[in-house]
């Protein structure tokens, strides 16, 4: 048989395949996030996301020394808030003795290098588990967006590098930004979630911070994720009014968007790897149906080819250690 051209030449060893391989990753495409609680010691594994765990400052402390010794560069972290400080005003958000605040400072101070990036929302401080603040049954969108400007002050001055807003109100990323100059925080980054969707692979987080939706879903500020075109207009917004870097959410069931993002746009594109996504590989394997590694190189690496630069994802650690 004559073949003018064999494409196997090149998959035929290890070493020709890492010679043409278009995609690799590498510790600082990664963004770990982290879950914080109040006390001392305390260390509870999140039980729908095996081996990954809710820490006090304590030993979140610990857990970025080793993120960063593996070379993780940056976090994002998550507060679960204490029930008694819960309201539908999400004024512990904006306390500077907060738990976010006092982690922020912590963290900062032990591994002065590591980028802070702070979750921006009110639902782990909402009485109603959502991300807005209710009136009549509704998610009111402006008041909303004040109470997350003073949450993202009280973290910039609490020397977060990245606020990270995860509501979809409209409008936030300019009023953010616009706080942000008026106060000086000129060094102070924005990640966007632009295009987060109303997605049930949220579950397991929601288990993490005890944050589910007391009633109602979140659909009438996330995404709907029949579109696409939708969410390109959300992020384009976004960097108008001043997003450094957007974020589609979830990450492997919305390859195309974050591909779609990759194209039209010139700033750093982020993908957050869910916790159903974690949950859903964790399962597979404890059931014997897929090899773990296998399973969180390959999503991995198809969130990075699909155009993200930047990867959300509880697998960072794991990740880390298998490419290395
Ligand atoms: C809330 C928030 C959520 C996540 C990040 N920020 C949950 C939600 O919108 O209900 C989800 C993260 C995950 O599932 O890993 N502002």
């Amino acid at each position: 048989m004559y073949l003018q051209r064999r494409n196997r030449i090149l998959r035929s060893n290890p070493s020709i395949r890492s010679l043409v391989a278009e995609t690799t990753l590498k510790p600082s495409d990664f963004i770990a996030p982290l879950f914080i609680d109040e006390g001392e010691n305390v260390v509870f594994e999140i039980p729908s996301m095996p081996n990954y765990f809710r820490r006090s400052i304590d030993g979140t402390v610990k857990e970025v020394k080793e993120l960063w010794s593996l070379g993780i560069k940056s976090i994002l972290l998550f507060v679960k808030a204490a029930d008694d400080t819960k309201d539908n005003t999400g004024k512990e958000s904006w306390n500077p003795d907060g738990l976010m605040q006092r982690s922020i400072k912590a963290i900062k101070n032990a591994v002065p290098e590591m980028i802070i990036m702070t979750d921006v929302a009110l639902d782990p401080y909402s009485s109603y588990g959502h991300d807005g603040i209710i009136e009549n049954g509704e998610i009111v969108n402006d008041p909303t967006v004040e109470a997350l400007v003073k949450m993202s002050l009280s973290h910039a001055a609490a020397g977060a590098d990245i606020v990270a807003p995860s509501d979809m109100m409209d409008g936030r990323i300019g009023a953010i930004r616009e706080a942000l100059e008026q106060h000086n925080f000129t060094s102070t980054g924005i990640m966007a979630y632009s295009a987060k969707y109303a997605s049930c692979f949220y579950g397991p987080f929601r288990d993490a911070l005890d944050s589910a939706p007391g009633f109602g879903d979140k659909k009438t500020y996330q995404m709907d994720y029949a579109n696409r075109i939708e969410a390109i207009k959300e992020t384009l917004m976004d960097i108008e009014e001043g997003a450094d870097i957007v974020m589609i959410k979830p990450a492997m069931g919305y390859l195309d968007i974050i591909r779609e993002i990759r194209n039209a746009v010139d700033v750093p594109v982020s993908a957050y790897h869910v916790s159903g996504e974690y949950a859903m590989i964790k399962a597979a394997v404890k059931m014997g149906w897929l090899n773990e590694d296998k399973a969180v190189l390959e999503s991995l690496t198809s969130i990075k080819r699909a155009g993200a630069d930047l990867i959300a994802t509880y697998f960072a650690k794991d990740a880390v250690k298998l490419i290395s």
